[in-house]
């Protein structure tokens, strides 16, 4: 199924499978935002702000690799928080009982598409 007219694809199921993670960009520019889609233990995806709770680092030190080795827990590389897949809630770290800000999705057929409330351009500006 391609993704509905306007819709903002993230990306798609598929390119979950390598690492349960996928980098996307939002809004135009040099400095757009920077996200990724995680897919949890139960199957459920969601999507988050590439920005630590801790100090608004990346999390990743490497292209789409967000994940603990056991794949349970988003972990920040900078000072090792873990976040919970399912909620972004860090249970462990600086961090503890903050929360990574969620990006808002849907999943149509295949694809992982940008809520459809939500403005790409208007979204990545409250994060510049
Ligand atoms: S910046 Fe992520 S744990 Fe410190």
């Amino acid at each position: 199924m391609s993704p509905a007219e306007g819709a903002h694809q993230l990306c798609a199921l598929q390119d979950l499978d390598a690492t349960g993670c996928r980098e996307f960009r939002l809004g135009r520019g040099e400095w757009p935002l920077r996200g990724f889609v995680v897919r949890a233990a139960d199957g459920g995806v969601h999507a988050y702000v590439n920005r630590c709770a801790h100090l608004r680092y990346p999390l990743n030190y490497d292209a789409d690799r967000f994940l603990t080795q056991d794949g349970k827990a988003i972990l920040c590389y900078v000072h090792l928080a873990m976040f919970e897949p399912e909620t972004g809630r860090c249970f462990s770290g600086p961090c503890s009982g903050l929360s990574l800000a969620r990006v808002p999705v849907r999943v149509l057929g295949e694809q992982v598409l940008l809520a459809d409330d939500i403005d790409p351009e208007e979204f990545a500006a409250r994060y510049a």
